[in-house]
């Protein structure tokens, strides 16, 4: 396997609305990044992902770009925006900016003119159709509930959005859109950008003729994945644009692909063979969705030995040929400590739990925004709290249309509504958590007295140290991020255990998942001379027998074993 520096590296992840306000309009901002560089640096991660910072009408928070050359007015200039790049290469931190290119804002001056007339330069820049029988083209949904089809009445013609209406669709069978957004990268790749996350980049090529899903759910739209989803002509654009574009920086990029196997991680991201470094897959997302409703927010229980065959599967799948992006949290997904572990009396040993888990996997990891100090959900009581525009559309259709329970609907947006993410980072305990001196754009969690960036950073034993310290190891120890991943226990309910051997050297990771004190016993098959305790979550006799372990509640170890 190659040595890479993205594979050695660890990511943060910025959502910068919510990150840190220096100005008190209660957005956050890049000045505000600027502000927290030495704190990003203290933590020891080295990428830096930000979320768009791109002009936007902000229909679904940046997502909705309006202008992919200039600054959105609420995050600053492109001058911060320099700025911040030289303190983060000051820092030895790199930038790797979302590149959202399956659609564009219809604020976007080539929606502009495209839906002014049918022969407009710009009509074939994205994707319209007339009406069929006078309803929608076809019959999918769009992800943020209703039709993904909108009417035009300028031309008499519906554009295809597969997220909100203000995103229309971009043509990419239209090759001059491709070279414009070619030189955009281009463009960014010269003021130093150092990579791309690439936003639903498996959405981009849409099967021609564009035809109806099948009929899987009693609503009046359906899931047409299977005709935009890693589409007939995906592999040809993402050969073109490696062509054009990739192939003429050391970049780090990843593609967000929902809905992907390991099999088509393999063909878009293979060492010699493959596009992009590697992919956001989502199926260890899906332990705990119920792949029948037409929405998210649904509660569904979810298994451990689920989550360990999806890892294992992604983790042997790839072996030597690709490289994995670990995540269990961003902007999109609740907090993994309410979601996989336990935010009540176990909130810091599970959030260090997950945490040895995920950054002992092989594979880049990516802490989101918070997650280092163990933010949790939110809860708030009252709909109107809520800003994020699928949780919204989401609402109205479940309780407003369908007149589902509002209380229910409100617990699965407790579970996994993307505002979980949102609500802005901690920084201490003072006046709307030091997050901006003036209202904060969405309602800081109301646990911030408790947890908080100022807490963390005098706590020694805190979450924040914790992570400091799998992050180090990661450096210290080529067998971290290389080293060949084995799982062992495989069937069991409360415990995630794999050994991780490059050439020599072995780790064994133990991860207690439950609240409750399982015995952990040493597979025969695994010999060895002398152990070294790496990091755990407790205190730990170092030399404590291996083959018998009583394990305390979210208790996590990793071990090196000598002489094997
Ligand atoms: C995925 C992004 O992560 C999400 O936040 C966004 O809403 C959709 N793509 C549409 O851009």
């Amino acid at each position: 396997m190659k040595k890479k520096w993205w594979k050695e590296s660890v990511v943060y992840q910025i959502y910068p609305r919510s990150f840190y306000d220096s100005n008190g309009d209660g957005v956050g901002d890049l000045r505000g990044i600027i502000e927290k560089l030495d704190y990003l640096q203290e933590l020891g991660v080295n990428v830096v992902w930000l979320s768009p910072v791109y002009q936007s009408p902000n229909d679904d928070n940046g997502y909705d770009i309006s202008n992919y050359r200039a600054i959105m007015d609420e995050f600053g200039t492109l001058a911060d925006w320099e700025e911040m790049l030289a303190g983060m290469h000051q820092r030895g931190i790199r930038l790797i900016m979302d590149l959202v290119v399956n659609h564009t804002s219809d604020e976007h001056p080539w929606f502009v003119e495209s839906r002014k007339s049918k022969d407009n330069p710009y009509r074939d820049y994205y994707i319209w159709r007339p009406a069929k029988d006078g309803r929608e083209p076809n019959n999918w949904f769009s992800f943020f509930s209703g039709s993904a089809w909108q009417y035009d009445q300028a031309t008499d013609e519906y554009y295809l959005h597969l997220f909100s209406r203000k995103q229309p669709d971009l043509n990419w069978e239209n090759p001059a859109v491709r070279r414009e957004i070619y030189d955009m990268m281009h463009w960014w790749l010269q003021k130093g950008v150092d990579g791309f996350r690439m936003d639903v980049i498996n959405m981009i090529s849409k099967v021609p003729g564009l035809p109806d899903a099948p009929v899987t759910s009693n609503s009046r739209y359906q899931f047409g994945g299977r005709y935009f989803i890693n589409g007939p002509r995906l592999a040809e654009f993402l050969q073109e644009m490696k062509d054009e574009v990739l192939s003429k920086y050391d970049i780090f990029t990843v593609g967000e692909t929902p809905l992907v196997s390991p099999e088509d991680a393999v063909a878009l991201t293979h060492e010699e063979s493959g596009y992009l470094n590697m992919l956001f897959q989502f199926e260890h997302m899906e332990v705990d969705v119920d792949r029948g409703a037409t929405t998210r927010l649904n509660l569904v229980p979810w298994r451990l030995s689920a989550l360990k065959q999806v890892m294992t599967r992604w983790q042997k799948g790839l072996e030597g040929q690709s490289w994995n992006s670990l995540y269990l949290s961003n902007h999109d997904q609740p907090r993994q400590v309410s979601r996989f572990g336990d935010d009540g009396r176990y909130r810091v040993e599970s959030a260090k739990l997950l945490a040895t888990f995920l950054h002992m996997l092989q594979g880049t990891p990516y802490i989101y925004q918070g997650e280092e100090i163990g933010m949790t959900n939110v809860k708030f009581d009252s709909i109107e709290e809520y800003r994020d525009i699928e949780t919204l559309n989401a609402y109205r259709e479940l309780v407003e249309e369908r007149g589902l329970d509002r209380q229910a609907v409100l617990a699965g947006i407790h579970a996994k509504s993307r505002d979980n993410a949102r609500t802005p980072v901690q920084w201490d305990d003072g006046e709307q958590a030091g997050f901006t001196t003036g209202e904060p754009w969405i309602k800081i969690n109301p646990n911030y007295r408790a947890i908080n960036v100022r807490q963390a950073l005098a706590d020694p034993h805190s979450i924040f140290y914790y992570y400091q310290k799998l992050i180090r190891l990661r450096k210290e120890n080529p067998v971290v991020v290389y080293g060949r991943y084995d799982l062992i226990l495989e069937e069991d309910e409360a415990i995630v255990a794999f050994t991780r051997t490059l050439e020599g050297d072995r780790l064994l990771v133990i991860l207690n998942f439950t609240a409750g004190g399982p015995v952990f016993e040493l597979p025969g098959q695994i010999s060895f001379a002398g152990q070294e305790l790496l990091i755990s979550n407790y205190e730990v006799d170092a030399a404590e027998p291996l083959h018998h372990l009583s394990l305390r509640p979210f208790e996590a170890r990793v071990y090196r074993l000598s002489g094997a």
